[in-house]
């Protein structure tokens, strides 16, 4: 790989400290950062010293997806390709600095900007990049990278990318939505699309309906500013949930790349036709750190959509997630009509659907739900599951993590794992009108499945959520 530096805006973040350091951590000790210096940006005056013991302190740090030990040669190397540089962005001297640090090292004439910070940031960040001549693609190739939020509303998001046309062409951006970066989900696409007999069976002819679900044990820790701000909906509906959705109804694309993935995601998204959604809150909520006591946002969504296209005609799709709920659990379900001609429908489980489980985390895999005789001398019947599961280490780090992947991808120029902005656009002009109805959010009782208004909403069709089974794909 050509040497490049990775610039951090925003190296103190929230979004540093839980993702990309570990991220950097884990590269490293695959030996994937060789020809990379990462150079650390934020505000605050530092010595080198005490920036390296800020990313020892993040690098052990408790993280819910980097739970493998922490070996300290390997944190030594990382430091050993990291250095640090403050100053604020709105200062004109801070990039002439950059510029100085980024030319001390002659030979690297590719770089990738990273900006975790706060949206409000980016026009000045852009225009000082630029008027310093550092998105220049000369000698070398310059990329940015930001995720989410991209924007806040239909109207934000055109605008933020209309500012990233005018500095930047389409193939130095790099929208990040993490969700693409996993493994699992990734897997949806080889599984629909590399195996013949599933995909005959993806439409309204033979599915009932479709469940997807995100929900965490969980409440927001410490990012209460932030999520106070968005709530459930825009924090993981509006992107996350959506690039589910699309990746599990949409038609095959004509090949694997960026633009033919983004296309059919696109027309899945814009075909889609919401019908109700129900907001909660968990109880406790307006005493967290940063929220305001008086917050209606919502901790928890459940909706319900259609998409008007023929191959899912009249096929609801049943969307939750939220947090501080009974089970920390991420999967796509697709529920099977029940043929009428069932030989055993006399005996008990004798009309269970099929079902087939995208788990996304945890006990990932793909799972097909069936019902099996039970060994014995009598016909009984019980379900059981056929399933793909992943040979997991706990001790190691089996997948990579969807950062690693996906900051791999951004070097590598790679955008199949990218939103591009009409995707983005499309998700918000679903979201913005289901937004707009939030009122006084249900309270829920941490621990629960969420307000019993959420149950009605799939009960009134004569369907119910599913129970996430944690019987499969057991490490
Ligand atoms: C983030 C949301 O995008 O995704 C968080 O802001 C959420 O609120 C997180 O917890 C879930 O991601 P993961 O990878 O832990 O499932």
């Amino acid at each position: 790989m050509n040497p490049f530096t990775l610039i951090i805006f925003g190296i103190t973040s929230n979004l540093s400290q839980i993702k990309i350091i570990p991220a950097l951590y884990d590269m490293e000790e695959k030996g994937l950062l060789s020809g990379i210096s990462v150079l650390g940006v934020a505000r605050k005056k530092q010595t080198k010293k005490e920036f390296y013991e800020y990313i020892n302190k993040v690098a052990y740090l408790p993280n819910v997806h980097h739970k493998h030990q922490i070996k300290k040669e390997v944190y030594e190397r990382l430091c050993r390709k990291m250095s640090y540089i403050d100053g604020d962005l709105d200062d004109p001297n801070f990039y002439l600095r950059l510029k100085n640090t980024l030319a001390k090292e002659s030979n690297i004439k590719s770089r990738v900007f990273y900006l975790a910070v706060y949206p409000g940031l980016y026009e000045m960040v852009f225009k000082h990049l630029k008027k310093n001549k550092l998105t220049q693609q000369k000698n070398g190739w310059a990329r940015l990278i930001i995720e989410k939020p991209l924007g806040f509303d239909l109207k934000t998001a055109k605008i933020l990318n209309r500012l990233l046309g005018k500095y930047f062409t389409a193939d130095q951006v790099f929208r990040l939505d993490h969700y693409l970066g996993k493994e699992t989900l990734q897997n949806i696409l080889t599984f629909r699309f590399g195996n013949g007999i599933f995909e005959p069976l993806m439409n309204s002819e033979y599915v009932d309906h479709i469940q997807i679900t995100a929900t965490e044990d969980f409440g927001i820790g410490k990012r209460g500013a932030y999520y106070d701000s968005v709530g459930a909906l825009i924090d993981v509906g509006q992107n996350h949930e959506l690039q589910m959705l699309a990746l599990t109804t949409m038609d095959a694309p004509v090949e694997f790349s960026s633009q033919s993935l983004s296309r059919q995601k696109v027309k899945i998204l814009k075909s889609l036709v919401p019908s109700k959604v129900v907001f909660g809150q968990y109880d406790g909520y307006t005493k967290e750190e940063s929220v305001n006591p008086n917050s209606t946002k919502d901790t928890f969504y459940a909706l319900k959509t259609y998409i008007d296209n023929e191959r899912w005609k009249d096929v609801p799709i049943y969307i939750r997630a939220g947090k501080m709920l009974k089970q920390y659990v991420t999967e796509i379900v697709v529920v099977f009509k029940n043929p009428i001609n069932r030989l055993f429908k006399h005996l008990d489980c004798g009309e269970e659907p099929n079902i087939l489980i995208y788990r996304i985390q945890p006990n990932e895999g793909v799972v097909l739900k069936i019902v099996a005789k039970k060994p014995g001398q009598e016909t009984e019947l019980e379900p059981s599951y056929m399933q793909f599961c992943y040979k997991i280490n706990p001790e190691g780090h089996f997948f990579p993590d969807p950062y690693e992947r996906l900051l791999l991808d951004a070097i590598k120029g790679d955008q199949t794992f990218f939103n591009d902005a009409e995707e983005v656009e499309a998700e918000w002009a679903f979201v913005d009108p289901l937004v707009s109805t939030r009122g006084k959010p249900h309270i829920y009782k941490p621990g629960s499945w969420g307000p019993k208004e959420a149950d009605e909403l799939i009960e009134k069709d004569g369907r119910a959520w599913l129970e996430p089974s944690m019987d499969f794909c057991r490490i």
